[in-house]
């Protein structure tokens, strides 16, 4: 038995925040953020929609599309930084609630940016080993509740948004989820941080004084090292899969800075048309990021039935993984 990606589906908050607007509230201009990251827009939920909001409906069409009952769900794994709740409960457990789905495993995965390609490890894992049967995975993120918005190198990068993909069972492999790698090195984790607010540094006047509630970036520092460690692992993971780069049907990058996939994607040779972008309207929706790519060109009607994906991403601990998969 092995796993199979059955459907995906996303959610989009509709507030936009564009380049021009944040022209009016940092000094930035759009044509530096045009130029060095690819963006122009970002969606930004509401004061009172959360991150369970937009998992909720990014899973309902997900759920949906894989054709099951809800009831057939036997598991819940959600990847976020931007939790609903600080500690508990789990997101996953407060999603559950809202789809109606009890007495099954619900939990969260925190592994920045690359959340995702973590919980898809983890689903792919648990479904092979026999212990389920249907889990749905959700990487949703209220990257906006993190945000300075007087810190123009990170409130120009990020937005909002969820999505979600059913995980079930196939005998066929080639419809299968042919391999996943995941991977970290917590020697960086100063370069990409939320310094306050955890039982290092716990919420107090003065921590948020200092504004460490924050997230703060060594933009240039991470992109070179998210550049080399992409390159190595996608390398790495189609040599592993006996594949070149002509086997992959969809190049699925992390959509963290168009100049960062470009060179990932030119050290490859993927052509471009092979590479789904979302970047330029959503910003970098960290754990989100993929699978709202992903639904972006399956609901272009890009992507078929037993069509090979290659997904990659990087993030915060740093944290990395990519993956091969038939979208199933
Ligand atoms: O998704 C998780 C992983 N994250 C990433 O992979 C993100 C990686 N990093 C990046 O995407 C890029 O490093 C950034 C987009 C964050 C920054 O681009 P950069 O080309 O690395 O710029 P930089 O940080 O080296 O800054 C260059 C200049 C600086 O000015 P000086 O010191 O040269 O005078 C910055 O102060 O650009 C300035 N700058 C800005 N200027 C206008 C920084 N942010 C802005 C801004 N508007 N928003």
């Amino acid at each position: 038995m092995y796993a199979s990606f059955k459907s995906i589906g996303a959610y989009v908050p509709k507030k936009t925040l564009t380049n021009s607007d944040l022209e009016k509230i940092v000094d930035t201009t759009d044509e530096w953020i045009t130029k060095r990251t690819g963006i122009k827009n970002r969606h930004i939920a509401d004061d009172n929609e959360f991150t369970s909001d937009m998992a909720l409906e990014a899973s309902k069409i997900a759920i949906e599309r894989a054709g099951i009952n809800k009831n057939d769900i036997d598991g819940i794994i959600v990847a976020t930084i931007t939790p609903d709740n600080f500690c508990m409960p789990s997101t996953a457990c407060v999603l559950a609630d809202k789809l109606g789905i009890y007495n099954v495993m619900a939990f969260d995965v925190s592994a920045a940016c690359s959340g995702f390609v973590y919980i898809l490890n983890i689903a792919k894992s648990l479904i092979e080993s026999g212990a389920n049967k249907n889990i749905l995975i959700v990487g949703a993120e209220k990257l906006s509740s993190i945000i300075d918005y007087e810190d123009r190198s990170t409130c120009v990068i990020f937005g909002d948004g969820a999505g979600a993909a059913i995980i079930g069972t196939t005998e066929d492999k080639s419809k299968s989820i042919l391999d996943v790698h995941i991977s970290s090195d917590g020697r960086y984790g100063d370069l990409l941080i939320t310094p306050g607010g955890g039982s290092a540094r716990p919420c107090s006047v003065d921590m948020l004084k200092s504004r460490a509630q924050y997230l703060k970036m060594s933009g240039n520092e991470t992109f070179k090292i998210a550049v080399k460690t992409l390159s190595e692992d996608v390398i790495n993971i189609l040599a592993k899969n006996k594949l070149n780069a002509n086997a992959v049907d969809h190049f699925i990058p992390h959509q963290a800075n168009l100049r960062i996939i470009e060179a990932v994607r030119s050290k490859l040779n993927f052509p471009k048309e092979k590479t789904v972008l979302t970047i330029e309207k959503y910003g970098n929706t960290s754990a989100a990021s993929i699978p709202m790519a992903l639904n972006d060109a399956y609901e272009k009607g890009n992507i078929k039935k037993g069509e090979l994906m290659l997904f990659d991403t990087f993030g915060g601990g740093f944290t990395w993984g990519s993956a091969l998969v038939y979208f199933g």
